[in-house]
C-alpha cells in the first residue's frame, strides 16, 4: 500500500471525493478530525457510505476508531465493524499489548457479524505519546498487524513541543528519532511502514521532497491528508522502471551464480543483503 488518505467520517462530501481518489487505502476518521460532539454522526454517516460505496472503489477500507481508554472504542467498533471494513487504525497505541487488546475485541466483533477469524487488518499508530515511542521496541510479527505508522501531532503535545521541525524543516530531534523506531519496529514486526502526514497540503516541493526521504529511507508508503497529495505520493512510492530493471540483474546475477553467497556485477560486489533488498523492491514493482 503506497497511499493511505486520510477522510473525516462525517463529511458525506470528502468521503465520496475520498472514495473516487486513486489511494490505496482509505482511512475513514472517527478520531482527531472529528469534533467529540459529532462522534454518534460521524460513526453513522461513515458506516452508512462504506457499506453504499465499498464495491465502487478498488481502494482497503480502513477506520480510524478512537484509542482503547477514550470510552468510544467500543462503540466505534459495534458501528464499523457492521460494515466490514478490511481493517483498523488504532491511535495512540501505547505498545504491542494494545494491538493484542484490540485483536481480541475484533474476534468478538468478526464472530458477530460473520466475517473470517483474524481476517480484519490492525495498523496501529506508534509515536503518539512520550511512553509509545519509548515502548516501540515492544512490536512483534502479529497476524493482523500489516503496517506501523507514526504520528508527530499528538506527539508534540505529549512532550509539549511547539514545532516538530526546525527552520531548515527537517525534524528535531525527538521527532527524527520516532520517525526511525517506528522504520525499525515495522521491519522487526514484518510489517510496513507508513510515513506520517505533511499537513502543510498546499507546499507541493516539500511534500514531494519528504516522500523522496521516507521512500529512501524505507517506508512503503504515506499517509495523506489531502486528495491532491495521493498522486505524487502514488508516484514516488512505485519504483521506477531503472530501480526494477537494477533489481532483476541482482537477482538473475545470484541465480545463474546457483545462488552463491557473493556476485559481482560490472565490477561492483554484491552479497547477500544486496540480494534480499532487490527482492524486497521487486515485491513492491507494479506487475
Ligand atoms: N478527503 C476527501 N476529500 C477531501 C479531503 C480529504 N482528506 N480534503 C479535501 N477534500 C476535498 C474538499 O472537500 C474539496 O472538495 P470540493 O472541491 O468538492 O469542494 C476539495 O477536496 C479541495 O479541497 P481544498 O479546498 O483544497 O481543501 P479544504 O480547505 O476543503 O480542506 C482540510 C482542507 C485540511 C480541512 C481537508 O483536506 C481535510 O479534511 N483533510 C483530512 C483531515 C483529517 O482527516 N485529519 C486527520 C488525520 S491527521
Ligand atoms: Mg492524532
Amino acid at each position: 500500500m503506497r497511499s493511505l488518505l486520510f477522510v473525516p467520517g462525517d463529511s458525506e462530501k470528502k468521503l465520496a471525493k475520498g472514495f473516487a481518489s486513486p489511494a490505496d487505502g482509505l482511512i475513514v476518521d472517527l478520531e482527531d478530525s472529528v469534533a467529540p460532539g459529532n462522534k454518534a454522526a460521524a460513526r453513522r454517516i461513515a458506516c452508512e457510505f462504506i457499506r453504499a460505496n465499498r464495491p465502487a472503489t478498488r481502494a482497503a477500507i480502513y477506520v480510524r476508531v478512537n484509542e482503547i481508554g477514550s470510552g468510544e472504542l467500543d462503540a466505534d467498533l459495534s458501528a464499523v465493524m457492521a460494515a466490514r471494513p478490511d481493517g483498523i487504525m488504532l491511535p495512540k497505541c501505547a505498545a504491542f499489548h494494545d494491538v493484542e487488546h484490540l485483536s481480541t475485541k475484533l474476534r468478538v466483533h468478526e464472530a458477530e457479524n460473520g466475517i473470517a477469524d483474524g481476517a480484519t487488518r490492525i495498523i496501529p499508530l506508534i509515536t503518539e505519546t512520550a511512553a509509545a515511542v519509548l515502548a516501540a521496541q515492544s512490536y512483534r510479527p502479529h497476524d493482523r498487524l500489516t503496517g506501523m505508522t507514526w504520528g508527530a501531532e499528538d506527539l508534540s503535545a505529549s512532550i509539549g513541543a511547539r514545532t516538530s521541525r526546525d527552520g531548515s524543516g527537517a525534524y528535531t530531534d525527538v521527532f527524527r528519532l520516532a520517525r526511525a523506531l517506528t522504520l525499525l519496529a515495522a521491519s522487526a514486526a514484518d510489517a510496513m511502514a507508513i510515513d506520517t502526514v505533511f499537513p502543510d497540503f498546499r507546499n507541493e516541493s516539500g511534500f514531494r521532497d519528504d516522500c523522496l526521504a521516507a521512500e529512501r529511507d524505507g517506508f512503503i508508503g504515506k499517509l495523506a491528508i489531502h486528495p491532491a497529495q495521493v498522486d505524487v505520493i502514488n508516484e514516488v512510492f512505485t519504483p521506477s522502471p531503472e530501480a526494477v530493471e537494477r533489481s532483476r540483474a541482482v537477482v538473475e546475477a545470484f541465480r545463474q551464480a546457483g545462488n552463491a553467497g557473493v556476485v559481482a556485477i560490472e565490477g561492483k560486489m554484491y552479497d547477500r543483503p544486496h540480494l534480499r533488498l532487490a527482492e524486497r523492491l521487486l515485491a513492491r514493482a507494479p506487475r
